[in-house]
């Protein structure tokens, strides 16, 4: 694993400035974060700093103005969610650098923590300018990055910044960064890979990258369905990417090369409408979908079999749900599965790590987040790391 300085390394900061790349782009219900999670997985990186004296100021991205001011973008929306979670006050600054900075630290005390504006409102963030910056650093001593969900952008505050001021990993990036390593950097075999959700084309990158890494591949969502077509099933009504079965077809013979089993269910819940319990729905073979009917989920046997699969390994790596977990019965897949998962990560036998987009609310769904190894905060970011690209954030924090 690639080495970095982490807080550990720091000396003393006792009224050093210390500026904080932090993830506060937080989904919002009515005027409040509706999840606080990235605010949680940066709580203890931001008290340590200010309980060691620093004059800790907050750098954010907040949805994606592109480089105008929003009054709804401001990170001041976020403001009140962090102090809850954090539990200290917070200085709102309405700027980035300049005079309002260097006054707003100056009313700081050491431990105080203030929260800049959206570094968006700045065209300099999304183009990595090096003068927007130097002006940043200008007035601070150090750089934090604990954003890992951010760090695939290589922008101003998540990747030009380490270059100019002594650049260290947060308690949160230093997490990330040991869980995924542990995952799909150093892992211990055998690695089974659950890759699920709706398109194969969205994902193909991830795919093609796991079939070298991984000894099990688990193709679950729709995704499967365009597989399952690429092997002769006919998949009646489902989604499927019928233009993408020669892709699929390629990833399989990729996977049978590099020794890796690819696992297609051979079971289907299946119902001729998108709804929660519908009278149509039954479990089948794969080969006996009607042409008026959708595979909605992963049936009972195959679940059975992945949790087989997943006893003779290791490390699992998971992204994405199997069916269309938001209704009942099609979650049922994917809550058993992450179900067997969790109870082997407790017994010891396996190291699971999960992150992207819909998989935190499926395992959450599934009552059993708090049970795997590790849960990512970040959705893109994770999907470039699980797809083998070098993400620069992380890659600017690197010694
Ligand atoms: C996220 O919400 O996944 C991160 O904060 C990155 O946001 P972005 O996709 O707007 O860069």
């Amino acid at each position: 694993m690639t080495t970095f300085k982490t807080l550990d390394d720091l000396g003393d900061i006792t009224g050093k400035v210390v500026l904080v790349r932090v993830d506060l782009n937080l989904p919002m219900q009515e005027g409040r974060a509706s999840d606080v999670t990235r605010v949680e997985a940066a709580k203890p990186t931001i008290l340590e700093l200010a309980d060691k004296g620093a004059k800790v100021l907050l750098l954010a991205h907040f949805g994606r103005p592109k480089g105008q001011r929003y009054s709804t973008m401001s990170t001041s929306m976020v403001q009140g969610d962090v102090e809850r979670v954090i539990d200290r006050e917070i200085m709102f600054i309405p700027e980035l650098s300049g005079p309002v900075v260097e006054q707003s630290i100056g009313i700081l005390r050491n431990g105080d923590i203030g929260l800049l504006d959206n570094v968006r409102f700045w065209p300099g963030e999304e183009a990595n300018d090096p003068d927007f910056a130097k002006a940043i650093a200008a007035n601070a001593d150090i750089y934090v990055n604990d954003a890992f969900s951010a760090a695939h952008r290589a922008h101003a505050t998540t990747e030009g910044l380490a270059h100019i001021l002594p650049a260290y990993a947060g308690r949160s990036m230093e997490a990330e960064l040991k869980a995924l390593d542990a995952a799909l950097g150093n892992p211990q075999p055998p690695v089974a890979a659950v890759v699920g959700g709706a398109k194969v084309s969205s994902k193909l990158a991830v795919l093609e990258n796991l079939v070298g890494r991984v000894q099990h591949l688990i193709i679950g969502g729709g995704m499967a369905n365009t597989f399952l077509a690429a092997r002769g099933v006919d998949v009646g009504k489902s989604l499927c990417e019928h233009e993408l079965t020669d892709v699929a077809n390629r990833i399989m013979d990729q996977a049978d090369h590099a020794g890796c089993t690819v696992h297609l269910p051979y079971d289907v819940t299946v119902a001729k409408e998108f709804a929660a319990n519908p009278p149509s729905v039954r479990t089948c073979n794969v080969h006996e979908v009607a042409a008026d009917e959708m595979i909605l989920d992963i049936g009972p046997q195959a679940v059975e079999a992945l949790g087989d699969v997943l006893k003779t390994c290791r490390t699992l790596v998971w992204n994405g749900p199997l069916g269309a977990f938001e209704l009942e019965p099609f979650d049922s897949a994917t809550v058993a599965l992450a179900r067997t998962a969790a109870a082997l990560t407790q017994d010891g036998s396996l190291t699971s790590v999960a992150g992207g987009g819909d998989t935190v609310a499926a395992l959450n769904h599934a009552g059993v987040a708090g049970d795997f190894s590790y849960i990512s905060t970040a959705g893109g970011a994770f999907l470039e790391w699980m797809e083998g690209k070098e993400l620069p954030g992380v890659a600017a924090l690197a010694r």
